[in-house]
């Protein structure tokens, strides 16, 4: 009788269970409860120049919708399928009042509302029919949409980053209702997957250490190839790391990275640049692809890739020596960028696959409270930040900075007060 080779079967593959992902972090569709609670903010949709004299196609929280602009200036933001008989607005012409659907020539206004059936002009239908539509305002160079219950509409936060500019400053928009492409896609992700893989990142600063820094080469600068020593903490609409590296001439190099409830974080730059963030938007538009939206304080007439400041610049000499987009699957296992490690996440994270350890400790906290707000919706409550008669204090307390290293006192940059 040959004697059977014994193996250790403990931790194979085999017959693992299926892994899930959390429901509730990643849903944004009508009714779940993430998606509700998110629902319950004003979500940047597009920047204002991007609407112009043809309507646009924009996914919002799984919901498909056409944003327009009537000749008078006016932005609407509406559903799809026209109420006659179901064709897409997004062939619609504008004209002052509004957009008329193409087929028969209903006109709808920006609220919606059905102002001539011209085939059937004595007809009193467009009384009683409605294009279904969302409230919308521009402000910043975003256009801005709130998709949840109308008596709930929320006023807009009074951001602190972008009131009392300096004569020489100025608010500069960033972002796109459609995926970035090309060498844009190298900093922005082609954005084709649950945002929770790029909105968790915000609150990993010691990715920077190895992604960034340690594993392939230096992508942004040297100053962050140092393993930085990680504080943790909620503030009252979200969560904040405290970032400090201890530098050889004795300095302490201190990144603050912010996020706050729903979708919005408030990121130090991965650059030498010192002062305050900016503030951006991660916004779920199906659940397995998002858009982002940035808003940048920068001195007028400065290069517009200053948009992406709070994401940092490559190096140039960094990568494989092509356009993005040439990139090959070898090209991108030898130099990993944020995408490939998101992307590689899945379409969706499977949670329950994952293994948080203390380096994680930030993104813990922010998923928890995002879970504990949604379900505070789901009991009938508001979430935090969601204002009625005031606008909502949206304190930003981000940025770089330099600390003495021995009192810890801002020497230069964003001192970490609010802003
Ligand atoms: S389908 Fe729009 S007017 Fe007929
Ligand atoms: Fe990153």
């Amino acid at each position: 009788m040959s004697e059977q080779p014994v193996f250790d079967s403990a931790g194979r593959a085999y017959g693992r269970p299926a892994a899930t992902f959390d429901e509730k972090l990643t849903q944004s569709g009508p009714g779940t409860p993430g998606g509700e609670l998110l629902r319950r903010y004003w979500q940047p949709v597009a920047r204002c120049d991007e609407v112009a004299d043809l309507p646009v196609a924009v996914t919002v929280l799984t919901e498909d919708l056409i944003l327009f602009r009537d000749k008078s200036g006016n932005p609407g933001l509406v559903y799809p399928r026209c109420m006659h008989r179901g064709t897409s607005l997004l062939y619609g012409k504008i004209e002052p009042r509004g957009i008329r659907c193409p087929y028969h020539g209903w006109l709808y206004d920006t609220q919606g509302r059905c102002l001539e059936t011209p085939c059937e002009p004595d007809s009193r239908v467009k009384e009683k029919v409605r294009q279904p539509w969302y409230p919308v305002f521009e402000r910043f160079g975003l256009i801005f949409a709130y998709l949840g219950p109308p008596e709930k509409e929320p006023r807009f936060p009074a951001i602190s980053l972008l009131e009392n500019l300096a004569p020489d400053e100025e608010v500069v928009a960033g972002g796109s209702c459609r995926p970035p492409t090309g060498q844009h896609a190298l900093f922005a992700g082609h954005q084709d997957f649950n945002w929770w893989s790029f909105y968790d990142n915000f609150m990993d600063p010691v990715h920077v250490f190895v992604l960034h820094s340690s594993i392939n080469g230096i992508q942004f600068v040297e100053s962050l190839n140092i393993l930085p020593e990680v504080e943790s903490e909620y503030t009252d609409d979200g969560v904040r790391t405290v970032q400090h590296r201890r530098l050889e001439d004795g300095r302490v190099h201190q990144r603050l990275s912010q996020t706050v409830m729903p979708n919005i974080n408030c990121t130090a730059g991965v650059s030498d640049e010192l002062g305050p963030s900016g503030i951006s938007w991660t916004v779920a538009a199906t659940d397995s692809s998002y858009r982002f939206f940035t808003l940048n304080v920068v001195k007028k007439g400065v290069d517009p890739r200053s948009n992406m400041r709070s994401l940092g610049m490559l190096r140039p000499e960094w990568g494989p020596g092509k356009p993005y987009e040439e990139w090959t699957l070898e090209d991108h296992q030898r130099w990993q960028t944020d995408y490939v490690t998101q992307k590689g996440q899945g379409d969706v994270n499977l949670h329950s696959d994952e293994h948080l350890t203390v380096i994680d400790r930030a993104t813990a906290m922010l998923r928890r409270l995002f879970k504990q707000q949604a379900d505070k919706v789901a009991n009938g409550e508001d979430p935090v930040g969601v204002c009625y008669e005031e606008p909502y204090r949206l304190k930003v307390m981000a940025g770089n900075s330099l600390l003495d290293g021995d009192t810890l006192e801002c020497l230069d940059g964003y001192d970490g007060r609010y802003m």
